[in-house]
C-alpha cells in the first residue's frame, strides 16, 4: 500500500476533526494511517487519495463509509456509574433540584452526548428509577446520543460484560440486572427509560430535524471533550448553550473545559464536582431565533413558569441584601415568599429562602423599631 504523503495526512486530519472534533496527536498518526489503510483495504481501493475523496464526496457511500471509518476512529471506555463522586453529587443535589423544580410540569430532559454502548444513560435512568416514586406519570427523556452507530446497537442491546459493571453497588447489581451466560442483562423496565440518536456533536445542525435533543435540563457529556481539538469543544459548548432550558445543568469530565470561555455559564462549584449551569433566563435577544425555542410546555403564558421563582431572583435578592433601603428589602422579602421554603439561594450563601425570610423579617423588624 502507498504511504501517505504529509499534505495526505494533514488533510485527512483535517477531514477527521471537522466531522468529528477528534484531534488526531502527533503520536497517534502511524496509527491512522494504519486505520486508512485497513479502509483501503476492504474498499479494495489503491491509492489513499481514492479514499479521501470518498470521504469528501457527501454521497450515501461516504456516510456509510464514515460510519465504518468512526468505529475505527473512537475509544468507547465506558461503566455503569463512571465517577463515583460525579454520580452522587447527581443522585444528592442535582437531580432532587430538577426534580422538585419539575414536580408541577412532570417533564424532565435528560442527555448523555458521547454516550457510547449506553452504561451512562442506563445509570441516569436507575437514578432516577431510584428518587422518583410516581414515575410513572412522569414525561421522561433520557436520550443518549453518539457518533459510532455500532456502540449504539451495542447499547440498545443493553447486555453488558462484568467489566461494565465494575464498582456497582451490589443491590443495584440484583436489582437491574439479570446474570445470563456470564453477562449481565439490563432490566426491561430501564431499557425503555433511555432512547439513542446517532450524531455528531460537531458536525451536526444544532436543531436537526427530528431529534429530541433540544430543551435539555441536564448535559452530561464526559470523557467525550478529552480526544477533542480545543476549537471542536468551544462549538459544541456553543451548542450545548443552546440545547439547554434556562437553568439546564452541564456536567463534563474533571477539568475537560480549562482554556475554553465559559461566560455563558454559571459555574457552581460542589465538592464531588464542578457544573455549569446556564443562566435562568432565556436572553431577550434569542427569542424567536435558533438559541431559544418554544418550549414543551407552550399553553403557559410564561416559558419555563416552573424555572422562574427559582432561579431567576438572585440577582435581585442579593442586591436587595446588600442595600439597606427599606422599599427593596420588603420587595425581596415578598420575592423569598414566593419560593418554596427550602429553595437554596445561592449567591446568598446556599442560605434557604426560610432561612432568609427569618433574617429579612428580624432586619425589617428591627428597622420599624428604629424609625421615628
Ligand atoms: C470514551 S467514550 C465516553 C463514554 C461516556 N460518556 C463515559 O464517560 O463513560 C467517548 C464517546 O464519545 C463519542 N464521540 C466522539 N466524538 C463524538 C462526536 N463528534 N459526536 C458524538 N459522539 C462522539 C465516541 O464515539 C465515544 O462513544
Amino acid at each position: 500500500m502507498e504511504e501517505l504523503s504529509t499534505w495526505l495526512r494533514q488533510a485527512f486530519i483535517q477531514l477527521i476533526a471537522d466531522q468529528t472534533g477528534l484531534e488526531i496527536k502527533e503520536h497517534d498518526q502511524a496509527a491512522l494511517g494504519e486505520k486508512i489503510h485497513q479502509r483501503m483495504k476492504a474498499l479494495e481501493l489503491n491509492r489513499p487519495e481514492y479514499y479521501y475523496q470518498l470521504l469528501v464526496s457527501h454521497t450515501v457511500e461516504s456516510e456509510q463509509e464514515w460510519q465504518a471509518f468512526i468505529v475505527l476512529l473512537t475509544n468507547l471506555e465506558s461503566f455503569f456509574f463512571r465517577d463515583q463522586g460525579q454520580f452522587s453529587l447527581l443522585r444528592k443535589q442535582i437531580l432532587p433540584q430538577l426534580i422538585q423544580r419539575k414536580q408541577s410540569q412532570k417533564i424532565l430532559r435528560l442527555c448523555s452526548a458521547g454516550c457510547s454502548t449506553g452504561e451512562e444513560p442506563y445509570s441516569l435512568a436507575i437514578l432516577l428509577k431510584e428518587l422518583i416514586p410516581d414515575l410513572e406519570q412522569w414525561n421522561l427523556l433520557i436520550l443518549g446520543v453518539d457518533i459510532n452507530a455500532v456502540a449504539l446497537e451495542k447499547a440498545r442491546e443493553g447486555i453488558y460484560r462484568s467489566w461494565s459493571l465494575r464498582g456497582v453497588d451490589q443491590v443495584i447489581l440484583q436489582k437491574y440486572f439479570q446474570l445470563e451466560d456470564n453477562q449481565y442483562r439490563l432490566n426491561h423496565e430501564i431499557k425503555q427509560m433511555v432512547s439513542f440518536e446517532t450524531a455528531s456533536l460537531v458536525k451536526d445542525p444544532v436543531f436537526k430535524p427530528n431529534s429530541k435533543l433540544r430543551e435539555m435540563d441536564l448535559i452530561i457529556c464526559r470523557n467525550v471533550f478529552i480526544y477533542f481539538e480545543t476549537s471542536a469543544i468551544a462549538k459544541v459548548l456553543e451548542k450545548f448553550y443552546k440545547l439547554l432550558q434556562p437553568s439546564g445543568y452541564l456536567l463534563t469530565g474533571h477539568s475537560e473545559l480549562h482554556e475554553q470561555n465559559l461566560d455563558q455559564f454559571e459555574t457552581k462549584v460542589f465538592p464531588e464536582s464542578v457544573i455549569y449551569q446556564r443562566s435562568a433566563k432565556p436572553p431577550i435577544e434569542s427569542y424567536g431565533t435558533e438559541s431559544y425555542r418554544t418550549p414543551l410546555s407552550s399553553q403557559s403564558t410564561h416559558p419555563y413558569p416552573e424555572d422562574a421563582p427559582v432561579e431567576s431572583p438572585d440577582l435581585k435578592l442579593e442586591t436587595s441584601f446588600k442595600s439597606k433601603h427599606l422599599k427593596m428589602q420588603q420587595a425581596a422579602l415578598a420575592l423569598l415568599k414566593q419560593l418554596p421554603a427550602n429553595t437554596k439561594i445561592a449567591r446568598l450563601n446556599n442560605l434557604t429562602a426560610a432561612e432568609l425570610i427569618t433574617h429579612l423579617e428580624l432586619e425589617l423588624n428591627s428597622a420599624d423599631l428604629h424609625t421615628p
